[in-house]
This record gives C-alpha cells, structure tokens and sequence, in this order.
C-alpha cells in the first residue's frame, strides 16, 4: 500500500489536534503571507482549511485517500484541492506565498529532489514572496534511534501499531492496521532528516532565510522536534549564478 492509502481515512484520528494547527496558522501569519497561497503536501487539510478563513488557497496532495478527508470537511468550498506531487507544480500559476507542513517536506528524500523542489518553489513565488516550512531536527535521529512503539483503537474498532525508527539520516514510520473484518493492512512511510546548514545552502541561491526557529520558537536549533523557516524569494535576477 502507498502512504497514506490507509491511514488518509484516520489521520485526523490519529494525530489530530486543533490547537497545534491554530499554532501553525498563527505561526505562518506572522509571517505576513500575502494573499495567494499553496500548501504543498496538505494532507486533511487542518492548517489548509484555516487558512482559506483569510487567504484565498490551493491545497495539493498526492494522496487521493488524504484528499477525501480535508474535501469532507471542507463543505463550503473554500479551498481548491488538487491532487498532485509536490515536485512539478508545471500545472499551477503564481503565488504570494507557499507552504508545506508538518513533515510533508521530509518525505523528499533524494538531494538532488530537494534541491530541484526548492527551485520549483521559487519560480511559483512572486518576487519577494513567502515560502514556509518545516523540517525534522536532527535530534529526532537519536530520539528514535530505540525504536518507539504506540498502538491504540480508532472508533470504527481498526486497532494500529505504529513503530517509528531510524538509520543514518532516515526515519521509518511503520503503521499496522488490523481491520474488524480480520483484514491486516501495512503501510510504510519513509522521510528524510537533512542538516539545518545543508538546507541553508540549498535555498540561498533563490532565497534569503528570514527566520528559523525551533518548535514555535519553544525549543533550540539543536534540540527541537521541527526547524521552521521562513524564507523570502530574491528578486529576479538577483539569483546566485545568474547573470545580472
Ligand atoms: C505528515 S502528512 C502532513 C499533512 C498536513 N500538512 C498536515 O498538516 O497535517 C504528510 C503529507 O504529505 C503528503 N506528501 C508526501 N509526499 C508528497 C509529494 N511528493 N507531493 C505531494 N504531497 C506529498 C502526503 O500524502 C501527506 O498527506
């Protein structure tokens, strides 16, 4: 099964919480987005819904199962939903600003994708435009380097067994769902921690990095679950290499 086939009809279930997700808008609209925005790996929607109360938002996901969940709960139409990958964008226009949240940008897991992503960003960024978004800190590598275990029962009486774990810079969330009708269905996620330096060098060339932060700013650089970056696309032609 592919991520998310699955768990995209118990997400929300799983890991919902609307106080972390007005922590994230709240986050993102100190940012000042303009008013055109992209959220990129939008999954059910709890930050993409929020934001459309002010913004006008497209919100693009690869998962058809995550995209049913945030288009249930979006009964008066105030997102447009896209089903998508994240890296060619070639069918969508300009905006002030774009986001990706809550680990949808670790699922990158090849340098060359992430560098190739990031430029793919800014050529859908009004000059001076807004690209926010988290990653994994690397302290999450030794925090799983033991193997850690939850399992628990969603209403509908699906039992999960969730093991999340580690090696080198890859982190495994691996999810066990044992159905009422003695159906077993596994799914594997697979995300990629990158080093804070490694990602700077990789989005300087079209960016200037405005803010990173540790866990709404709770925790340090080191030691903090996500780095949020907030990151200003540089004019045109201001670009490194490019000529002037
Ligand atoms: C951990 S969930 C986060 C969902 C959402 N951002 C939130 O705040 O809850 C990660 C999401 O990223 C999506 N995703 C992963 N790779 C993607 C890609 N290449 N393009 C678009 N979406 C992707 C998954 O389908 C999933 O919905």
């Amino acid at each position: 099964m592919n991520a998310y086939d699955f768990l995209g009809s118990h997400y929300d279930d799983l890991v919902g919480d609307p106080n972390a997700s007005q922590a994230w808008v709240d986050w993102i609209e100190s940012a000042k987005p303009g008013h055109r925005f992209l959220e990129l790996g939008c999954g059910s929607g709890e930050i993409t819904r929020r934001l459309a109360q002010t913004h006008q938002v497209d919100g693009l996901d690869l998962s058809p199962a995550m995209l049913e969940a945030a288009r249930a709960k979006d009964s008066e139409q105030m997102v447009h939903w896209i089903e998508g990958d994240m890296r060619d964008l070639s069918a969508l226009g300009q905006y002030d600003a774009i986001g990706c949240f809550c680990d949808s940008f670790n699922y990158l897991i090849e340098d060359q994708e992430v560098q190739d992503f990031f430029h793919i960003v800014a050529d859908h960024l009004v000059d001076g435009g807004l690209f926010l978004f988290d990653s994994h800190g690397t302290s999450r590598l030794q925090e799983f380097a033991e193997d850690y275990e939850e399992a628990g029962t969603f209403e509908d009486g699906t039992q999960v067994q969730w093991v999340i774990s580690t090696s080198g810079d890859e982190l495994y969330q691996d999810f066990a769902f044992y159905l009422p009708d003695g159906r077993t269905i596994e799914e594997h996620h697979l995300q990629r921690i990158y080093p804070l330096e490694t990602l700077k060098s990789w989005l300087e060339s079209d960016f200037e990095i405005l803010s990173v932060i540790g866990d709404f700013g709770e925790e340090s650089l080191e030691n903090c679950e996500k780095l949020f970056l907030i990151c200003k696309k540089k004019p045109k032609g201001s670009q490194e290499g490019e000529k002037k």
